[in-house]
């Protein structure tokens, strides 16, 4: 079998790396791919948003599938164009998509179905979005409508703030058309919990929970980014949250989005806080987050594409999906700036040796003309470790990634420490 995956993150890196134990695949091609990802797969250049070029490259070279793995691409289409041309695909369509790319579809579709988020308020129109947040209680959260990269989200304090979040999203033009239309939404408290979840529509199994480190420096300081690490499987979420999220949130969620007409297949990814008042959802991703993938897949002990498949053939309750006892921690090396000014074209050393004992997932890394790996983006690497328990996996992917060195190189130190906090308590 020919698989195409569409992407070139660390989340497509973990992902070719599961996709190559596959004994049913003979050949992996990755849209675009990076500098690591060359080495597991054949890069194909087309940026993932080609999306009508990757269609037809697909269908021309006979891919017997495809894995969409990042959400433009997802939004734009690619799945329903791929069908459309006969070649199945892992990823929900354009339609069910809707339930990331837009915070007001997916805000609304909890509203109407009764499922545990928080309380918001939708804006088209600016003046009645200020008079709202002008004498709204606050914290409150001011977020825009479409994707923008994990940073449409500003978390106000107070009044002014909220009025200069709403001003910057609708009038300033930096979010774009996804500025146009605002949520804006009651701050809710407590540890976060990322739950991956594969479904074909109806049934859903959930992989291992994780724990995303999304603020660029150590406590939890500085700006949101796209996550500095991640650890599975998060000790907040226990049996009995678990047991509510399967009942109140996961089932649900399928449910309500096969009555709207918009069956999810895939992955879909749940944002959740586990609040005083139970678990809710934060925010949906119609796909593996990035770096959770980077974390959760190495523990998946089932194969990776017969579970993908039988997302695309509605078959998923057929299969075994089975995940390894077992604790893991991923910490990102990042460019020195992001997520807002960086440098590239830094060489990097360190891979081999860094690789010898923990995955190293290539995110923003290219060859340049000497046949060396340099830096090409904000989050670079993504170094993983597994092991019996949480402290082990933490100690063994910073030992890893003490190996690895470029220049500005900037990490944080205190991936997975909050996780060894919750055990204490
Ligand atoms: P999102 O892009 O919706 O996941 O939001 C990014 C981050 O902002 C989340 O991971 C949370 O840490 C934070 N956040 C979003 N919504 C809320 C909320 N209603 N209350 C508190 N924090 C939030
Ligand atoms: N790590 C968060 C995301 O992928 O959206």
């Amino acid at each position: 079998m020919k698989v195409l995956v569409v992407g070139g993150g660390g989340r497509e890196h973990a992902i070719i790396k599961k996709l190559k134990e596959s004994k049913e695949i003979s050949q992996l091609y990755c849209a675009p791919g990076n500098g690591g990802i060359a080495a597991d797969a054949v890069c194909v250049p087309y940026k993932s948003t080609e999306v009508e070029k990757i269609a037809a490259w697909a269908a021309n070279e006979k891919m017997d599938y495809v894995v969409v793995a990042q959400d433009d691409p997802l939004c734009m289409g690619l799945v329903d164009m791929l069908k459309e041309v006969g070649i199945p695909a892992f990823g929900p369509d354009k339609l069910a998509a809707r339930i990331e790319g837009s915070k007001v579809f997916s805000k609304d579709l909890m509203k109407k179905y009764g499922i545990p988020t928080a309380a918001y308020e939708t804006f088209e129109d600016m003046d009645k979005a200020l008079a709202y947040v002008k004498t709204a209680k606050c914290p409150i959260v001011v977020k825009a409508d479409g994707l923008a990269l994990g940073k449409g989200v500003l978390i106000c304090m107070n009044n002014d703030e909220a009025v200069e979040a709403v001003t910057d999203m609708m009038a300033g033009g930096k979010f774009g058309a996804s500025g146009s239309r605002v949520v804006v939404e009651e701050f809710l408290e407590g540890p976060e919990v990322s739950v991956l979840a594969f479904t074909d529509g109806t049934t859903i199994r959930p992989m291992v929970s994780s724990m995303d480190h999304k603020r660029a420096l150590d406590n939890d300081e500085g700006l949101n980014t796209g996550g500095m690490g991640v650890i599975a499987p998060n000790p907040y979420y226990t049996a009995d949250v678990a047991e509510i999220c399967m009942e109140k949130i996961f089932l649900p969620t399928l449910a309500a989005m096969r009555a709207e007409g918009c069956p999810f297949h895939g992955c879909l990814y749940f944002g959740l806080m586990v609040t005083k008042d139970g678990p809710k959802v934060i925010e949906y991703n119609c796909r593996f987050g990035d770096p959770e993938a980077q974390a959760v897949l190495p523990l998946l002990e089932s194969d990776l594409f017969t579970i993908m498949r039988a997302t695309t053939t509605e078959t998923l309750d057929h299969v075994e999906v089975k995940f390894a006892d077992k604790a893991s921690c991923c910490v990102i090396l990042a460019s020195g700036g992001y997520p807002v000014k960086y440098e590239s074209g830094k060489v990097i050393s360190g891979l081999k040796a860094a690789g010898e004992t923990a995955c190293v997932y290539h995110a923003g890394t290219k060859l340049n003309e000497n046949g060396e790996i340099v830096t090409a983006g904000g989050r670079v690497l993504a170094v993983t470790a597994v092991a019996e328990k949480l402290p082990e996996a933490i100690k063994a992917s910073y030992a890893a990634a003490d190996k690895i060195s470029f220049e500005k190189l900037h990490r944080r130190s205190d991936i997975g420490a909050r996780a060894l906090k919750a055990f204490e308590a």
